[in-house]
């Protein structure tokens, strides 16, 4: 297994061992997530539901905060791990969450109980997309 193999598997394990905690009782749809910053320390996140629908959270949503409660600003790389015949891609609002902390060509990689099955690169799932540096005059 190359380096960057054994890298992918660690972020895949850690999406899925996320996703075996999501509180999802509503939809019962578990989803995992899992962020490896550019010095290689990994952060995860589950989706927890809420009886007040709306205020239920994604599990990128939890991973970022995982990540940022750690004082850790990039993201080199995301997975997202889902049930399910689909691609369980990011939702729009996760897409624009994962911009913040990420650049055109990071990686998001989205798989299923046996593996990753397709990835994207954040800039694919998120065109011409409005970021920090445009706040800056
Ligand atoms: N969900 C995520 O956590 N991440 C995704 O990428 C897609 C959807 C959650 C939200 C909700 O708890 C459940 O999956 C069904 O939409």
């Amino acid at each position: 297994m190359s380096k960057s193999d054994s890298a992918l598997a660690a972020l895949f394990d850690a999406a899925r061992a996320a996703q075996g905690a999501a509180y999802a009782p509503y939809s019962r749809f578990h989803v995992g997530a899992a962020i490896r910053t550019p010095g290689g320390a990994i952060f995860s996140g589950c989706n927890v539901e809420n009886a007040a629908y709306p205020q239920g959270a994604c599990a990128e949503t939890g991973a970022i905060a995982a990540m940022a409660a750690a004082g850790e600003r990039r993201i080199a790389e995301i997975l997202v791990v889902g049930d399910g015949e689909g691609l369980c891609t990011p939702c729009g609002g996760c897409r624009q969450r994962i911009r913040e902390f990420a650049a055109a060509d990071t990686p998001v990689h989205v798989a299923g109980p046996a593996g990753v099955r397709a990835s994207f690169t954040l800039g694919e799932l998120l065109p011409h997309a409005f970021g920090p540096e445009h706040l800056s005059a």
